[in-house]
């Protein structure tokens, strides 16, 4: 671990305020947290599509794409989750800070860890979206085939099968992504964030 000795943090004076102003909306991060394949990251892109069509600067992460860049090296034993779920965190809280509605597609299995994120920002920049769906559904959409993979035992540690899924205790939001289609969803989504005042009525 690197120490941040003699690095001193530079104030900016276009703040986070002054950003946001310009933008027209206040920042905040989607945190979306579910099983593989309960629809995280289909449900941020619609979300991020009818918001960056109102004209909101938004950006999705997910872990299929920062696990090739930023997150290549770690894996998913359960100290690699923790680091991967805390490097977000960090980098999260910088999207905040730049004014944007910043949406993450993660399992982030673990809840202590999804704590720690939200424990790094203001209390009303943090809402947890639990995307709940069983995970005999989620096993039987098996988009990426992984599940089977998992099932015969070539893919380790899989989160459901042969790893931990701890579901948030009082999450912002939950949906039943078995149970509610994808418009909908979504719209409870944006009705949140306009109820919260991050976006205007
Ligand atoms: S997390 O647990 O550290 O939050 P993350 O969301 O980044 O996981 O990555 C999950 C994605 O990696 C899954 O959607 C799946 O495509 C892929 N994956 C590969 N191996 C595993 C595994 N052992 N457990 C869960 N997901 C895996």
């Amino acid at each position: 671990m690197t120490t941040s000795n003699n690095v001193v943090w530079h104030h900016a004076t276009v703040t986070r305020s002054r950003r946001e102003q310009m933008n027209g909306h206040k920042g905040a991060i989607l945190w979306f947290t579910g099983l593989s394949g309960a629809g995280k990251s289909t449900i941020a892109h619609a979300v991020e599509e009818q918001l960056h069509q109102s004209g909101c600067r938004t950006f999705v992460l997910d872990g299929d794409n920062v696990r090739h860049g930023l997150c290549e090296d770690l894996g998913f034993s359960p100290e690699d989750r923790t680091e991967n779920i805390r490097r977000i965190g960090e980098m999260v809280k910088l999207f905040l800070e730049a004014g944007i509605i910043v949406l993450t597609a993660f399992i982030s299995p673990i809840r202590h860890d999804r704590e720690r994120v939200r424990s790094l920002v203001r209390t009303d920049d943090f809402i947890e979206i639990y995307c709940r769906c069983p995970l005999g559904v989620c096993e039987d959409r098996d988009v990426k085939g992984l599940y089977h993979q998992a099932r015969l035992g070539k893919i380790k540690e899989f989160t459901g099968i042969s790893s931990p899924y701890e579901a948030p205790e009082k999450p912002e939001l939950i949906l039943d992504t078995n149970v509610w289609p994808l418009d909908e969803c979504a719209s409870k989504v944006m009705a949140l964030l306009s109820q919260r005042g991050i976006i205007r009525k």
